[in-house]
């Protein structure tokens, strides 16, 4: 992990701090759903106005291919406000130009300011020069809280970055630290839990990570491409067929490596994903050809249950059966609060990170009980394949 400036040691009194956020919350039916990206970064901004800086919140939202109202960061104002204890936040209907130049010039120490969605200007995703020095003629000073935006070397992140002396927020920081510890220098033996449904999605991430962990647990859909690839029948279970010889590589490499390889043994089948269908348990051997795979099995629980005691470090990505419809949740959840309880007990470090990782975390009522919660997605995956992310290189001092 580099080393990188923190807002500890930043004098920032009465300048201008550009805070690069991720605010790019879930909203639907035009109401927030999710706040925890706005709720986290609460800490930074409150440190900054404690020190008498004049905050200049930038974000982008969704993906628009100009300005919409849709995409408008104008909604975020009142959730920001709040969640700073009710101090006002001043909107500008422009990131860059006359609009923007006028509200941060009107900034007194120790207020904030929201610049409208940097993406409304394509120059942003362009990484582009000309763009970032606008933003940068808002500044001083630049703060970059936005791990989950980290894998875009877009001109807010990374270009900018280079235009003003730079630091990480707090969430920026204690993102690094933890996924550091986690990953650079993990507490061994280490494992790693894989679930969700391609594994096409996450080659790279498992290629990445039977080279760092002891063992590796792999759940959700994508078991049932590595069951096929040893001969097992799925019956109508979601299967990429055409990746069985990547999956077979997959499992002589981490032979190779002396990692092992924990796949289900058992399943929870039904004829159809749906809430309170008929399920039966089946062994891998035994799936009907006319059922599908839905969530794995009390025996394979048991047994990463039991790999789980014997590691001092977990990263997590993915849930291991379909746990958006009951009763397919089970597995899970019952994983995620033996996660929580060997936390608690201090007997394991725990990192997990994606969204639907996170609502499975919060389904099981122990988000906040792991050592680490990432709020990011592709960021997180991008880390977890080992590679740099230029939002954080672009940080990294010397
Ligand atoms: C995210 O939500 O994953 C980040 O905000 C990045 O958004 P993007 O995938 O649209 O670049
Ligand atoms: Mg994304």
């Amino acid at each position: 992990m580099p080393r990188f400036h923190t807002i500890d040691n930043l004098d920032v009194a009465g300048k201008r701090v550009l805070l690069r956020a991720d605010l790019n919350v879930p909203v639907k039916d035009g109401k927030i759903g999710d706040a925890t990206r706005i709720e986290r970064l609460a800490p930074t901004i409150e440190a900054l106005i404690a020190k008498g800086a004049k905050i200049v919140v930038m974000s982008h939202f969704g993906r628009p291919k100009g300005p919409d109202s849709e995409n408008s960061l104008r909604r975020l104002v009142e959730p920001l406000s709040r969640a700073i204890g009710g101090k006002s936040v001043h909107f500008a209907t422009d990131c860059i130009g006359p609009e923007a130049r006028k509200v941060v010039d009107a900034l007194k120490p120790g207020e904030v300011a929201l610049l409208e969605n940097l993406r409304f200007h394509p120059e942003e995703e362009k990484n582009d020069p000309g763009f970032a020095k606008s933003l940068a003629e808002l500044g001083d000073i630049y703060v970059d809280d936005a791990f989950s935006a980290a894998h875009r070397a877009h001109a807010s992140i990374v270009a900018l970055a280079h235009l003003l002396p730079n630091a990480a927020g707090k969430q920026m920081q204690a993102e690094l630290e933890a996924l550091g510890a986690a990953l650079d220098h993990p507490q061994k033996p280490m494992m790693a839990l894989i679930g969700g449904s391609k594994v096409s999605t996450k080659l790279d991430l498992l290629k990445f990570i039977i080279g760092k962990v002891d063992k590796l647990a792999i759940g959700g859909a994508m078991a049932n491409t590595f069951l096929f690839a040893q001969g097992r029948g799925v019956g109508r279970s979601l299967c990429e067929k055409e990746m069985a010889g990547t999956a077979r590589n997959i499992l002589s490499a981490a032979e190779k490596c002396g990692c092992e390889v924990i796949l289900p043994d058992d399943a929870v089948t039904a004829g159809k994903l749906e809430p309170s269908v008929v399920t039966r348990i089946v062994g891998v051997n035994a799936v009907p050809m006319d059922a599908m795979i839905l969530d794995i099995g009390p025996a394979s629980v048991a047994r990463i249950s039991a790999a789980l005691g014997e590691c001092k470090t977990l990263v997590w990505n993915g849930p291991v059966g379909a746990f958006e419809v009951k009763p397919f949740d089970r597995a899970t959840i019952a994983i995620a609060k033996q996660v929580a309880e060997l936390t608690a007990a201090k007997k394991l470090l725990s990192v997990a990170g994606g969204g639907d990782t996170v609502a499975a975390l919060a389904a099981a009522g122990v988000e906040g009980q792991l050592s680490y919660v990432s709020t990011a997605g592709g960021a997180f995956l991008e880390w977890l394949e080992g590679k740099e992310l230029p939002g954080v290189a672009a940080l990294a001092v010397g």
